[in-house]
């Protein structure tokens, strides 16, 4: 089936706080951004990509991430919108057929086994989300901070990007998304949960599979760019 990568970078990186958005910052080098290019590009699994990006930003990606470093599955660059959702829906509302993996352009250390493993997965359930178990234990606080619920620890998971899904599933679900006035998803595994019921199945990511999102994480990004050898 043929296999589409939608690649978000239309975020304004608030918690990193830098003047340049988070997705363009370099890491040995090379923006955060071109990583997980670099790997969907490389990938015999992904056939096409689309690359989603901040208002007016579309030329600076063209010119300076896509056509210089070769990412000629990148056939289309959309206009991202004000939240994450609105960035993905802008891109799926195109895509056809197939399935689809929707990834944070700020997860630079996405590998070929990720996508392998969740390649194999949403082949027999539709929808699938990356994640890995968590290490500390988390607790549920109440509106005062006080400790409400501490859930055992072997069933949480951290979900991380990409997710993947049938495409006919995922654009059914945004579509019903889409007409809410008010919504507080924070994911996509979500949406398809909320307005198809269709569950959701959990496979193994990675540690080093990290999202970018505060200053220390540039530090920890720096090392992993270091031995990603592309
Ligand atoms: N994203 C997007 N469109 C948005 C918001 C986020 O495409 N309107 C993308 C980001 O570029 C990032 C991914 O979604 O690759 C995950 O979002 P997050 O880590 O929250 O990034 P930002 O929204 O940029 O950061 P912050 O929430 O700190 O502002
Ligand atoms: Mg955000």
């Amino acid at each position: 089936k043929h296999c589409t990568a939608i690649v978000l970078a239309a975020g304004q990186g608030k918690r990193m706080g830098t003047k340049v958005h988070k997705q363009y910052l370099l890491l040995q080098d090379k923006p955060v951004l071109y990583y997980s290019l670099q790997t969907f590009q490389d990938s015999a699994l992904i056939d096409e990509i689309y690359l989603v990006t901040g208002q007016g930003e579309e030329a600076y990606c063209e010119e300076q991430i896509v056509r210089p470093y070769g990412f000629t599955k990148v056939t289309h660059i959309v206009e991202g919108g004000a939240e994450r959702y609105n960035s993905v829906w802008n891109a799926l509302k195109y895509v056809e057929d197939g399935y689809v993996f929707i990834h944070d352009g700020a997860r630079p250390f996405i590998s070929e086994e990720i996508i392998e493993r969740a390649y194999e997965s949403v082949q027999s359930c539709n929808a699938c989300v990356v994640g890995m178990p968590v290490k500390d234990t988390i607790k549920i606080a109440d509106d005062h901070a006080n400790v409400a619920e501490t859930p055992d620890r072997s069933k949480v998971w951290m979900v991380q990007t990409p997710q993947v899904f049938h495409v006919g599933l995922v654009k059914e679900a945004y579509r019903c998304l889409m007409e809410q006035e008010e919504t507080n998803v924070t994911d996509d595994a979500m949406v398809v949960e909320t307005f198809t019921g269709h569950s959701v199945r959990l496979v193994q990511g990675s540690y080093e599979n990290i999202k970018i999102t505060t200053p220390e994480d540039l530090e920890i990004g720096e090392v992993f760019a270091g031995k990603y050898g592309k």
